[in-house]
């Protein structure tokens, strides 16, 4: 009697432990579609993440987990090799780059978050073009893993804009206008008035911006000299209404703050296709997740309650709650 009643209660326990893993999990799992300024990394959480003993785990303080990898041979294939250059000055930290000056700032699971660059056009009282109209956009190569996500904005500064974005089978841009006058122009909203913003398609692996004005500013030039337009993570963006306007230290703001946010995946096949295939990635306690970008390719995901690096051995492993949610699983066993 005394028996079953503790066996009831190691069953409570466990079946509490078992939501609790689950909620876990699916927390980490999912990652969220609002905010994303914490994304998912389990992948550098394991005792292992290169794939040889011998290859450099970090570049400076930028982690480096399998696939990717610094120098041939220590990346799943070559379109996931870093570059980490360390001849900058002693002053200066190694820093990873993925291409000519693409600098990479951080790589989760799911995603790699990149250095931006921003188109700027300013001009004079008289409407003339000052600086030279500064372009922005980026090649990230047809056969490298990566494509722009989602998460990324086309995001417009100014007061007389109307620029566009070109990627490949994709063009679009929005209205920024103010009517010459900043009434209109309100902090936190991005909706016309001085600030615009579209999203992007999935997929996308080249974009260039094109600055154009209507009167070259000459309605607004008093509080909004210059134009600006960049891609970018939205949630690292929030504009400041006329402080933005007439900010000269916008472009610095934007470098330092919001980066570009990349999908990578492995290859161009999908999970189905992959499995059939002696170099499929994910071992044991992973799950393989199609890449969702429609340029096909796949990555692996620890099961849930598991963590740690699924590319490299010994693969995902439990978490101390799952850990103890076997241990009591075994003492029903036993007991009963
Ligand atoms: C990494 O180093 C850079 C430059 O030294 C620094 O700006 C950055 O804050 C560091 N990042 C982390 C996560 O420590
Ligand atoms: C605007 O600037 C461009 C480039 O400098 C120039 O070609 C054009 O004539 C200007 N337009 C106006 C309305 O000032
Ligand atoms: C772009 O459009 C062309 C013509 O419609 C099509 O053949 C091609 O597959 C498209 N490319 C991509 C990457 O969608
Ligand atoms: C804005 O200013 C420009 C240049 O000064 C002028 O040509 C235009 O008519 C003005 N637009 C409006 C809506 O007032
Ligand atoms: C815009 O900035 C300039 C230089 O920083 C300053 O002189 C000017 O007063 C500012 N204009 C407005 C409307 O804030
Ligand atoms: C996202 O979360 C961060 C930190 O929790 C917060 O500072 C930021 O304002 C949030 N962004 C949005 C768009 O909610
Ligand atoms: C998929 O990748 C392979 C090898 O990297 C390449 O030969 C092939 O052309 C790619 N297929 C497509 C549809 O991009």
């Amino acid at each position: 009697m005394e028996r079953h009643t503790q066996v009831s209660l190691l069953f409570s326990f466990s079946v509490c432990a078992l939501i609790l893993t689950s909620v876990a999990a699916q927390s980490t799992t999912n990652s969220p579609s609002t905010n994303t300024s914490t994304p998912t990394t389990t992948i550098t959480k394991a005792a292992s993440i290169t794939k040889l003993p011998g290859c450099q785990k970090q570049c400076g303080n930028l982690t480096i987990p399998y696939p990717f990898g610094i120098g041939s041979g220590c990346a799943l294939e070559p379109g996931f090799e870093i570059d980490c250059d360390t001849s900058t000055s002693t002053t200066r930290s190694p820093t990873a780059f993925i291409g000519k000056g693409i600098q990479v700032y951080h790589i989760s699971d799911a995603e790699m978050r990149i250095s931006n660059t921003v188109a700027r056009s300013c001009y004079s009282l008289a409407g003339a073009l000052l600086l030279p109209d500064e372009a922005a956009g980026m090649y990230l190569g047809s056969s490298q893993p990566y494509s722009f996500s989602e998460l990324n904005r086309f995001t417009v500064i100014g007061c007389d804009e109307i620029p566009l974005m070109t990627g490949l089978n994709f063009s679009n841009g929005c209205f920024s206008l103010c009517a010459n006058s900043s009434d209109a122009v309100v902090e936190g909203r991005c909706m016309g008035d001085g600030c615009c913003r579209i999203e992007i398609p999935k997929g996308l692996k080249y974009f260039e911006t094109t600055m154009i004005s209507v009167y070259n500013h000459t309605g607004v030039w008093d509080f909004n000299p210059c134009g600006y337009a960049f891609l970018g993570e939205a949630s690292r963006f929030h504009f400041r209404g006329l402080a933005d306007l007439n900010d000269t230290n916008f472009v610095e703001r934007i470098m330092d703050n919001v980066p570009i946010v990349l999908d990578w995946a492995i290859g161009n096949l999908t999970c189905v296709e992959a499995q059939q295939h002696k170099d499929y990635a994910c071992l044991v306690n992973s799950q393989c997740v199609d890449s969702g970008t429609g340029l096909g390719g796949y990555r692996c995901s620890c099961d849930p309650g598991y963590e740690g690096n699924p590319y490299v051995s010994p693969g995902c492993q439990g978490n101390l709650m799952s850990l103890l949610l076997l241990l009591v699983l075994g003492m029903i066993n036993f007991y009963w």
